[in-house]
């Protein structure tokens, strides 16, 4: 599928996801703080997919309360602050530990609607070198089933890399 996006990225989807995995680990390479990490993913996803991703961002496992979310670094409108594991489609991403595609969230059990223009949903994982889950990745879209295979397996290659690289 062709995407209007950034001119010097490539118009197949599959392509761009690999030209942006490429572009965020050159910019994070040697950068050992995680937010910087997280803040440089969520502007270029949310740049490289501007007709698609509404809301793009990071909800990290709250270090002082581990069964929680907090919000992270995103890029979109005002997202909801805290999630707990297991509500939500975030709460479950953690909770199962796998990336979870919503075709369309108002028939997603639990479901929080921080903006209601929200209608398709894909969260993904984020784990560190321990294997631990440090986040979860949101993206939102206005479009119904907006996200597939294409986007998991994209998605999932570049929080793969995130933690895991110096
Ligand atoms: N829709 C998410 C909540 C986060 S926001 O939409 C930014 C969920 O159900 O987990």
């Amino acid at each position: 599928m062709a995407e209007a996006a950034r001119a010097e990225l490539p118009a197949n989807k599959a392509e761009r996801y690999a030209a942006l995995r490429a572009e965020i680990a050159a910019v994070i390479a040697g950068e050992p703080n995680v937010t910087a990490r997280y803040a440089t993913a969520a502007s270029l996803l949310a740049d490289a997919f501007p007709d698609r991703f509404f809301w793009t961002g990071f909800y990290v496992v709250d270090a002082n309360k581990p069964s929680e979310l907090v919000v992270g670094p995103y890029q979109g409108t005002l997202g909801c602050l805290r999630i707990p594991f297991g509500k939500g489609v975030c709460g479950a991403a953690a909770a199962q530990r796998e990336t979870i595609l919503v075709p369309d969230v108002h028939a997603f059990p639990g479901h929080i609607a921080c903006d209601s223009r929200s209608n398709s949903e894909i969260v993904t994982p984020v784990f560190d070198r321990t294997g631990a889950l440090a986040a979860v990745l949101d993206v939102d879209s206005t479009q119904f089933a907006a996200f597939d295979e294409v986007d998991k397996i994209g998605l999932e290659a570049i929080c793969g890399d995130l933690l895991t690289r110096d």
